[in-house]
C-alpha cells in the first residue's frame, strides 16, 4: 500500500510518499518560519499564500525523488484536514482533491495530530505497538493520551490554557529570541546557571494530568521586570523555565502512566525535537521502568511523512471512499474512531 501526503496545516509545507512494504520512499518540506518570525508568530493569511505558492513545486521535487517513478501508482492521496488554520489547511487539501482525480484514488483526511503520534513508527528501528500512554506536545496542543488502538485517542489531561510549545515562543519572545522560540530557549539554556530564578512549577500537586503554563509565563515576566536583560540573564531564564516545564512534564508523567498502567510513554510533536526534554523523560524511564518513545528528530514538527504514514495505516484496515475533502480548524482527537469503527 502506497499512500502520497500533504501537510498544510500551519506554517510547514511538506509532501511524502509512504509505502507500508517499504517505508518513506521521498519527502519534501518547506518551512516558513522565517517569514513569521517577524510577526512573533503565524500570519495565518500569509501561511495559505505560501502553501499555494510553493506546492507545485515541491509536488515536482518529490516527484524527481522517485526512482523512474518508482513511488506511483498510489493507493490514496492522504492530506491534513484539521486541526489548524482553515486558509492554510484549504491549500493542501484542494491539491489533494485534485491529485487524486489525476490517480484516480481517494483523498484522506487526516488528523494532524493523529500524524504526530504515529510519527515514531516512520523509523523501521523503532518497535511501536499499542497500547501506550501518549505526551503530544505541540505549539497548539498539549495533551496526555491513552492510546489503546489506531484511532482510539482518550484524553488523560491537557493544558487548561497555553500549549508548552506556545509558552516556549511567548517566553522567547519576552526573551528577544524571535520565532519559534523552542530551540532558541533551548540553546540559551545551555549557558544558564542553575536556581538563578525561581519560577513556579503550576498545578504540580494536582492529582491530575492537567497542566497549566500561562502563570509560568507570567512568572517569567516578572521576574524580567526587575532585571537587566543580559546575555547571562536571558540565558538563567530560558534554563529556569525550561526546567519548570520539565519538571511538571515528569511530574504528570508519573500520573498517566500510574493512571494506564502502560509500560510505553510515546513522546510526539514539535516540543518532542528538546534534548532536554528528551533527557528528562529517558531517565525518568529509566527509573520507572517505562520505555520511552520520541519520533526521529526529522519528523518531530510538521511534516509530510507523518499524514502519509497515517492515511496508509487506516487504509490497510478500511475502505476508503471518495468523499468530498473537507477541512476542521477545530476538531478533538476523541472525536476520531478506529478504522473501520462507525462514526456515530
Ligand atoms: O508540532 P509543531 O511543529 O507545530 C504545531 O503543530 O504546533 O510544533 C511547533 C512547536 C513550537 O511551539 C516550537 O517552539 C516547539 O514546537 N519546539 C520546541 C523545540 N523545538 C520546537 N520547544 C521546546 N524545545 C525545543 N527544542
Ligand atoms: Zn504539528
Amino acid at each position: 500500500m502506497r499512500v502520497l501526503g500533504i501537510e498544510t496545516s500551519c506554517d510547514e509545507t511538506g509532501l511524502a510518499v509512504f509505502d507500508t512494504e517499504k517505508g518513506l520512499l521521498a519527502q519534501v518540506l518547506h518551512s516558513q518560519m522565517a517569514d513569521h518570525a517577524p510577526y512573533g508568530g503565524v500570519v495565518p493569511e500569509m501561511a495559505a499564500r505560501d502553501h499555494l505558492r510553493r506546492i507545485p513545486h515541491l509536488y515536482e521535487q518529490l516527484l524527481a525523488q522517485l526512482p523512474a517513478r518508482a513511488g506511483l501508482p498510489i493507493d490514496a492521496v492522504a492530506y491534513t484536514a484539521g486541526p489548524g488554520l482553515v486558509g492554510a489547511l484549504w491549500i493542501g487539501a484542494g491539491f489533494a482533491r485534485g491529485l487524486s482525480k489525476a490517480y484516480q484514488v481517494p483523498a484522506l483526511g487526516i488528523h494532524h495530530l493523529e500524524g504526530h503520534i504515529l510519527a515514531p513508527m516512520l523509523d523501521q528501528n523503532i518497535d511501536v505497538t499499542f497500547p501506550f500512554t501518549c505526551l503530544l506536545v505541540s505549539g497548539g496542543h498539549s495533551q496526555w493520551l491513552s492510546v489503546s488502538e489506531l484511532g482510539c485517542y482518550e484524553t488523560l489531561g491537557g493544558t487548561l490554557d497555553d500549549a508548552v510549545g506556545e509558552a516556549f515562543d511567548k517566553v522567547a519572545v519576552m526573551l528577544g529570541m524571535g520565532y519559534p522560540g523552542g530551540p532558541a530557549v533551548e540553546q540559551a539554556a545551555l549557558q544558564g546557571k542553575p536556581g538563578a530564578f525561581d519560577l513556579p512549577r503550576p498545578l504540580l500537586h494536582r492529582p491530575d494530568c492537567d497542566m497549566s503554563f500561562s502563570g509560568l509565563k507570567t512568572a517569567v515576566r516578572y521576574a524580567l521586570e526587575k532585571c537587566d536583560l543580559t546575555p547571562q540573564v536571558k540565558a538563567d531564564m530560558a534554563l529556569a523555565f525550561q526546567d519548570a516545564v520539565i519538571d511538571v512534564l515528569l511530574k504528570k508523567a508519573e500520573r498517566a502512566i500510574a493512571h494506564t498502567g502502560h509500560t510505553t510513554l510515546l513522546v510526539a510533536g514539535g516540543v518532542a525535537a528538546s534534548q532536554a526534554l528528551r533527557q528528562a523523560l529517558r531517565a525518568w524511564g529509566q527509573t520507572h521502568s517505562v520505555n520511552i518513545i520520541f519520533p526521529d528528530m526529522s519528523v518531530c514538527t510538521d511534516n509530510g511523512a507523518m499524514i502519509a504514514l497515517a492515511g496508509a495505516k487506516r487504509l490497510q484496515h478500511e475502505q476508503a471512499h471518495d468523499s468530498v475533502v473537507q477541512v476542521r480548524a477545530r476538531w478533538p482527537l476523541s472525536e476520531l474512531r478506529a478504522p473501520g469503527a462507525s462514526n456515530t
